[in-house]
């Protein structure tokens, strides 16, 4: 599974085009060998759903608000999501660090999505000082388990988790930072699913999806999912130029063949 997450890099016109473009370089992949999905921000969602429909290619948004509706102005909720997007990111740590998302306020949003029968895309990650403090583990534990009451064993196995730390995360395009040697990153993973686990039993953990998020680019793609565990990746700022992102996701398919 590869999931481009556009943030706010890439505008409503350009979001069409881009979506065009990756309709045509990768239907031969999408849906078949690879689960791909595009997180354009909300006003090009309805636009890219056209473009996407009929193709394999899948639409997520990039937020949801936690509440289902009312007095909530500039927010958008599950119910008007449903219908366009197929996934949804929730607990992203630009979302968490910038705009004060608490893990039970992520809960909340899981809670959300999946009850509107969206799959959520759920970041979690440890920040650069809880790393030096050697509480990586603790954090992304913590957060993993804020969210899991919120899913059934059925909607565990459509979800996807996302392991990001956040110092990895890049700045920009071209800006990318440094990155976890790829077994620290499958040890996470395998930490998540190992809770998943323990909450929803073995066989929807095997289904769950957990994937690598943090400046990746065509050149390190073949790394992470290399590791046991890896299902793919969240890709943000490589992910803004239609050429940039198929080479990850056929670097992906490379190195899984
Ligand atoms: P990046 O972003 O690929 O630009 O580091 C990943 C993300 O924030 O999801």
């Amino acid at each position: 599974m590869v999931i481009a997450n556009w943030k706010t890099y890439v505008g409503a016109a350009e979001s069409v085009r881009a979506a065009r473009s990756l309709r045509a370089l990768l239907q031969d992949v999408a849906g078949k060998a690879a689960d791909i999905v595009l997180c354009p921000s909300f006003p090009s969602l309805a636009a890219v759903a056209g473009v996407l429909a009929g193709s394999r290619l899948l639409l997520g948004a990039q937020d949801v608000h936690h509440e289902v509706g009312g007095p909530y102005t500039g927010d958008v909720p599950v119910t008007h999501l449903r219908g366009i997007v197929r996934y949804v990111i929730v607990g992203h740590s630009e979302r968490r660090r910038l705009h004060g998302e608490t893990d039970a306020l992520v809960a909340q949003k899981v809670s959300r999505a999946v009850a509107a029968g969206i799959h959520p895309i759920i970041c979690v990650g440890e920040t650069a000082e809880e790393r030096a403090a050697g509480k990586t583990i603790a954090r992304v534990a913590e957060q993993v388990r804020a969210v899991l009451p919120a899913l059934s064993s059925l909607a565990l196995g459509a979800a996807v988790f996302a392991y990001e730390p956040v110092w990895a995360i890049s700045a920009g395009p071209r800006k990318p930072a440094p990155q976890p040697a790829p077994h620290e990153a499958a040890e996470l993973i395998g930490l998540i699913r190992k809770l998943a686990a323990g909450r929803a039993g073995a066989a929807s953990a095997t289904r769950l999806r957990v994937v690598y998020g943090g400046s990746v680019a065509p050149d390190t793609a073949c790394a992470f999912v290399s590791e046991p565990g890896v299902d793919g990746y969240l890709v943000g700022s490589a992910s803004t130029k239609p050429a940039g992102f198929t080479a990850i996701v056929r670097e992906v398919l490379r190195c899984r063949s």
